[in-house]
């Protein structure tokens, strides 16, 4: 019986683990899980979500404070177009946050940062810029380009000392979108290093439309594994989405997947940064307390628990502190959402805003419970603690086990002791 150990990805000069840890903003795929992804000899992700707002939390900086101060005469506007980042502090928090993990880094694997283009942060192609250069300076050994289509991203970056060390990869859910990639950015004469395909079952925004249960990662993967062999591109292909077990990773890997990206198995462990009632949500999950909606201003679908406190909550904007998903002219679609209640409901003390959500405030918080599909199978995962909660795992053990189990296997973490009465 293969097991995903049968297997390496040799990526430049590195012989990996063929297992990646997704990238979960706001800090929930943390440094600490990404550390221990890359001792274990894979690749982890930070994300460079809100990470001036991770920095306030993790490093003690005051990055959110100051820049509420200075906008704060703009709280009661809608017109949120002032509300503008300063670029060098961006670039502070963000070489700050990427300095920490790569500082901290033990053995063979790479940390990699997840990079989302949606976050638009009222500039877009100066802020991007910023923290995909920021990143690179500070030492990161790779990006994963995500949420959105990146089409200028390699241009942004090609002055940029390490543009052909450093190894960058794009997040696409079909081949046109990788094709729209790989021509838009071909006169920069860079492929990218690595392809994640990210299909439906995955966590976070999906690269799809209301109708994403149409669609099958295996397809989307066969289709443009087959276009890469017929253009003779050798680039890594990495399934994501839905790869539950070991045994559905080898199924990906007999394929010709180079690796493999995981992430919602890795969301029931301590070193995940949800606040661990929450990852007790998670792990009590069933299969109909899942959906998919639209309440992210992104306008992509997103999947998450149907109980998370985000959904219908009616709070104020909160621009002036966060404001990442202000576009180029300081619109966020909730903004005129919750505009809208305001005037329908005069008199309400309590506002609720069902179609969107304040997508910033409510990550920042952990409020919003995005969650992959298989979300449902965390239980069978682990024990029961004797007062019915679940015990949490190590990142070790569920890396562990995506690498050595076969048939389909999940392996149950030790019984904790419990003192004899
Ligand atoms: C809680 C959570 C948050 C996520 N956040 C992001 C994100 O910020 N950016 C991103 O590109 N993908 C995000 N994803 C997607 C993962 O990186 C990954 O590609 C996908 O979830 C893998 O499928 P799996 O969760 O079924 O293993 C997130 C997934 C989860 C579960």
């Amino acid at each position: 019986m293969k097991r995903l150990d049968d297997f390496r990805w040799q990526l430049g000069k590195h012989e990996l683990v063929p297992i990646m840890v997704g990238g979960m903003g706001v800090d929930i795929s943390t440094s600490m899980l990404a550390l221990e992804a890359a001792r274990l000899g894979g690749v982890g992700h930070i994300s460079d979500a809100m990470v001036p707002t991770v920095a306030d939390r993790r490093y003690d900086t005051d990055y959110v404070k100051s820049k509420l101060k200075l906008f704060k005469y703009n709280v009661a506007n809608s017109d949120k177009s002032v509300v503008k980042f300063d670029l060098g502090l961006l670039a502070e928090a963000t070489q700050k946050h990427v300095r920490h993990a790569m500082e901290a880094k033990r053995g063979e694997g790479l940390i990699f940062i997840n990079c989302m283009e949606k976050l638009t942060m009222n500039a877009p192609k100066e802020t991007l810029r910023v923290r995909l250069a920021s990143a690179l300076d500070a030492g990161i050994d790779g990006i994963t380009l995500a949420a959105g289509l990146h089409l200028g991203s390699f241009a942004l970056l090609e002055d940029h000392p390490r543009f052909r060390d450093a190894k960058l990869g794009i997040i696409v859910s079909s081949l046109r979108a990788l094709q729209l990639f790989i021509k838009k950015s071909a006169r920069t004469r860079r492929l990218p290093d690595y392809i994640v395909v990210e299909g439906p079952l995955a966590g976070g925004h999906l690269g799809f439309g209301m109708d994403w249960a149409k669609y099958d990662l295996a397809t989307i993967v066969k289709e443009i594994h087959d276009w890469l062999q017929v253009e003779q591109l050798n680039i890594p292909v990495i399934p994501a989405g839905g790869i539950f077990t070991g045994s559905d990773a080898v199924r990906f890997m007999d394929m010709g997947a180079a690796a493999v990206q995981l992430a919602t198995r890795f969301t029931a462990t301590h070193e995940c940064g949800l606040p661990d009632d929450v990852k007790q949500e998670y792990l009590k999950a069933g299969e109909h307390d899942i959906e998919v909606n639209t309440i992210s201003p992104t306008g992509y679908p997103m999947r998450m628990l149907k109980n998370s406190p985000a959904i219908g909550d009616g709070i104020r904007p909160n621009c002036e502190a966060y404001g990442y998903l202000l576009d180029a002219n300081g619109n966020c679609q909730y903004i005129d959402a919750y505009n809208r209640e305001v005037a329908a409901h005069p008199e309400a003390k309590k506002i609720r805003v069902w179609d969107k959500t304040c997508l910033c405030t409510q990550m920042r918080n952990f409020k919003c419970w995005t969650c992959g599909h298989y979300t449902y199978r965390l239980k069978d995962t682990t024990r029961r603690n004797p007062d019915g909660s679940y015990q949490l795992l190590t990142a070790e053990h569920v890396f562990h086990d995506y690498q050595f189990s076969t048939d389909d296997q999940i392996a149950l973490p030790a019984a904790v002791e419990t003192a004899a009465v």
